[in-house]
């Protein structure tokens, strides 16, 4: 299928994180770290994998540190060069944007996930675009929204990225009404947000990863308020059914991880120190040592 390239990206990153307050009464979410990165750059780096071209972030206020963390560090830069840490100085240009390539719109007040995505509509314009939600990470061989631009290639629409979940979990996402299962990609014939475990039409949730056509920011114009109060990208996403290009479930390949929450940040913190070639060894001669401890007390 012809499909428009999938270039910019939005990162919606002016929610409150209340669920990890005090830290984030004055650290952005986004910038807690995962060993020693931060939550945003896993998120950017995906992206870059994927091709995208242009990032643009909707913050607010108090995200100054997440504006500071893309900016060049000029003496730390010096400082480093002086001492001939070249290995140092790589990692930080992993954290430097092309100058252009980032854009910052501010969402004066948190209405949602919806109102957040549509307060870029400017900048995005009339091409189809991605949304990554920083704190859901994914560890994955290829870039989870890399496999999904390669599986929006086929379908074009909207693509939601998808995972299975127990009945009893339902009620924290959206949830997919599945037309037609094809493997990977499902086609969907509708989306309920946080519907009650008895209600939910099917155990395949959505998470932080979406390709979505500029028809969605239409539809967000004349968004009412739906879940919880909130404009929901769901409801946005849910018009789409049935509409010209369709909407369709992608279940990507790799380990999600909710860091929006303290178990999912615990285990992604976890998992990742793990899987760190520079401190498996040490760390995981912890782990096992904490959990003898632990059954020997019980
Ligand atoms: P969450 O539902 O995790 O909300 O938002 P939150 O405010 O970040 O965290 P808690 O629940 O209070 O702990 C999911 C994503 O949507 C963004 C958030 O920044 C996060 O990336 N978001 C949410 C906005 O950008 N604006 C909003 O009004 C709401």
């Amino acid at each position: 299928m012809k499909t428009k390239k999938v270039t910019k990206a939005v990162f919606p990153v002016a929610g409150l994180g209340t669920r990890f307050l005090p830290a984030t009464k004055s650290i952005p979410k986004e910038i807690m770290t995962l060993v020693d990165r931060p939550l945003i750059q896993y998120a950017i780096d995906e992206a870059r994998a994927a091709g995208i071209k242009e990032f643009i972030f909707v913050t607010s206020r108090g995200k100054s540190a997440l504006e500071d963390y893309f900016d060049n560090a000029p003496e730390l830069e010096s400082e480093l060069r002086k001492k001939g840490k070249t290995d140092l100085l790589d990692v930080l240009k992993d954290t430097n944007m092309e100058s252009g390539a980032i854009a910052y719109m501010r969402q004066t007040r948190p209405l949602g996930l919806g109102h957040a995505v549509w307060c870029a509509r400017r900048l995005i314009g009339d091409e189809p675009f991605a949304v990554l939600l920083p704190d859901d990470v994914i560890a994955a061989d290829k870039a989870c929204l890399q496999q999904m631009v390669e599986a929006y290639e086929q379908t074009g629409g909207c693509m939601v990225a998808a995972m299975e979940v127990p009945p009893a979990k339902a009620s924290s996402y959206g949830v997919l009404d599945i037309e037609e299962d094809m493997g990977s990609i499902v086609k969907a014939k509708g989306m309920v947000e946080k519907p009650k475990a008895e209600e939910a039409p099917s155990n395949l949730a959505v998470i932080g990863r979406y390709i979505l056509t500029p028809k969605v920011l239409t539809n967000l114009n004349r968004m009412k308020q739906g879940a919880g109060g909130e404009i929901q990208l769901t409801d946005a996403i849910a018009e789409e059914v049935g509409g010209e290009g369709g909407v369709f479930g992608y279940r990507f390949r790799g380990m999600r991880y909710d860091c929006g929450s303290k178990a999912g940040f615990l285990q992604a913190t976890v998992a990742f120190g793990l899987s760190r070639p520079d401190l498996n060894e040490e760390f995981s001669v912890y782990l096992n040592e904490i959990v003898a401890q632990q059954k020997a007390a019980q």
